[in-house]
C-alpha cells in the first residue's frame, strides 16, 4: 500500500533571513530565502530593522515557496518554524506567522530547534532524490555567527554537546575581524574570497589556550586588532596593501582552532563520521581542512550552501521527522532567544 505523502512548511525568521521551504516526505520541493539588504549600511544586523523586514518578507517568501513547489496551501500537512536560538523579534514574527496558518489550515504546529535544523540538513532528499546523511552516531562540528559547537548527535533528536565556545562564536570572529579590514557586512563571505587569493603563512596568530573541547575566539580578534594597529602606524597602507594575505592568514587560524578539538574529539570518542553545519561551513578552508578527514579513514559530511547558512529546509526536514512521532507544539507556545542544541 502507497503511504500517504506528508508536506511540511517549513520557516525560518531566527536573525537576518526570511526564508520558506517546502518537503514531501523528507523531499526538499522549494527552499526560498529573502536576505535583507538594510542591515549592510550598519554593518551588522539591528534587530529592530530585522523584525519589520521579516515581517515584509514572510508572507511574499511564503507564497514563492508554495508556488515553487507547485502545490496548493491546502496539500499541507504541517507546518514548522524556528523557537529559538534567535533574536526574539525576528523570531516572533515567524512564530506568529506560524501559529496563524496553523489555526487558519487547522494543521498541527511544529517547533524547531534552530542548532538541531543546522545538523539536520544532512538529512534533506534532493529533488532528483539524491541524499548522503551519516548514520548515527556523529560528530557534528556547528560553526555559524552565534554558536561554535562539537556535538554528538546519536538520533535526530538526541544530541550532546561535547564542547562549545566560552566567548565569540567562529562566525562572530569573521565578521569582527572583516569589520576592522572594513570589509562590508556580512564579512565572513567575502572575508573568504579574499584569502583564498592570499598567502596564508604570512602572518602568524597564536591559538587560544582552552580545557578540554572548548573553543575561545575573542583572544585571536583582539591580537589580530593589535597587529593591525601596530602595522597601521607603520604604514597607514598596510591593510589595502595585504588585504588577501591578512584574511588568509586569520582564516586559517580560525580553521586550524577548530581542527584541532575536532581531531580531539575524534581521538576521544572513536567516532569517526564527521559532518559540519552553520553559516560558517560555506568556509572554504574548512571545507577543505575536513574533506582532508578522509585520509585519516572519517567519513565526512558536508552541505551543500545552500544548507549551510540560514534556511527554511533544515527547518523543514526537523519538522517532518517530528511530524512522523507527533511531536507537536501547542498554541501557547513562545519563542526562546537562548535556546541550547540539545533543548
Ligand atoms: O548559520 P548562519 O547563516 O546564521 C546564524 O545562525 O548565525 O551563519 C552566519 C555566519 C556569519 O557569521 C557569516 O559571516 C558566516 O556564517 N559565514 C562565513 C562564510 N559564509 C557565512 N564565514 C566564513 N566563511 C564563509 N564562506
Ligand atoms: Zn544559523
Amino acid at each position: 500500500m502507497q503511504q500517504p505523502s506528508t508536506i511540511i512548511l517549513g520557516i525560518e525568521s531566527s536573525c537576518d533571513d526570511t526564508a520558506a521551504a517546502i518537503i514531501k516526505n523528507g523531499k526538499i520541493l522549494a527552499n526560498i530565502v529573502a536576505n535583507q539588504d538594510v542591515h549592510k549600511a550598519y554593518g551588522g544586523v539591528v534587530p529592530e530593522l530585522a523584525s519589520r523586514a521579516h515581517q515584509q518578507n514572510i508572507v511574499p517568501v511564503v507564497e514563492a515557496a508554495i508556488n515553487e513547489a507547485g502545490i496548493k496551501k491546502s496539500d499541507i500537512n504541517g507546518i514548522a518554524f524556528t523557537n529559538g536560538p534567535g533574536l526574539l523579534g525576528s523570531l516572533l514574527v515567524g512564530s506568529s506567522f506560524s501559529k496563524a496558518f496553523a489555526m487558519a489550515m487547522n494543521i498541527p504546529l511544529i517547533e524547531v530547534n534552530h542548532m538541531q535544523g543546522h545538523i539536520l540538513a544532512h538529512f534533506i532528499e534532493e529533488k532528483d532524490g539524491s541524499k548522503n546523511p551519516p548514520t548515527f552516531p556523529f560528530i557534528c562540528l556547528t560553526v555559524s555567527g552565534g554558536h561554535t559547537q562539537l556535538v554528538k548527535v546519536s538520533s535526530y533528536f538526541e544530541m550532546e554537546v561535547l564542547g562549545e565556545t566560552i566567548d565569540d562564536a567562529a562566525g562572530e570572529a569573521f565578521d569582527k575581524v572583516a569589520k576592522m579590514l572594513s570589509i562590508p557586512y556580512p564579512g565572513g563571505p567575502l572575508l573568504d574570497k579574499y584569502a583564498q587569493l592570499g598567502d596564508a603563512t604570512k602572518y602568524k596568530f597564536a591559538h587560544p589556550k582552552v580545557p578540554e573541547l572548548n573553543y575561545s575566539f575573542s583572544g585571536l580578534k583582539t591580537s589580530v586588532l593589535y597587529f593591525l594597529k601596530k602595522q597601521l602606524k607603520e604604514n597607514p597602507d598596510f591593510i589595502t596593501e595585504n588585504l588577501n594575505d591578512i584574511c588568509a592568514s586569520v582564516q586559517k587560524t580560525i580553521v586550524e582552532i577548530l581542527m584541532i578539538e575536532l581531531n580531539k574529539a575524534i581521538k576521544q570518542t572513536g567516532i569517526k563520521r564527521i559532518a559540519i553545519a552553520g553559516g560558517v561551513s560555506a568556509n572554504s578552508e574548512l571545507r577543505n581542512q575536513i574533506q582532508n578527514l578522509t585520509t585519516t579513514g572519517c567519513e565526512v559530511y558536508i552541505p551543500k550552501f545552500e544548507y549551510c547558512t540560514d534556511n527554511a529546509g533544515m527547518i523543514a526536514v526537523a519538522g517532518y521527522f517530528k511530524f512522523l512521532e507527533k511531536n507537536f507544539s501547542t498554541q501557547g507556545i513562545t519563542p526562546n532567544a537562548r535556546m541550547k542544541v540539545n533543548q
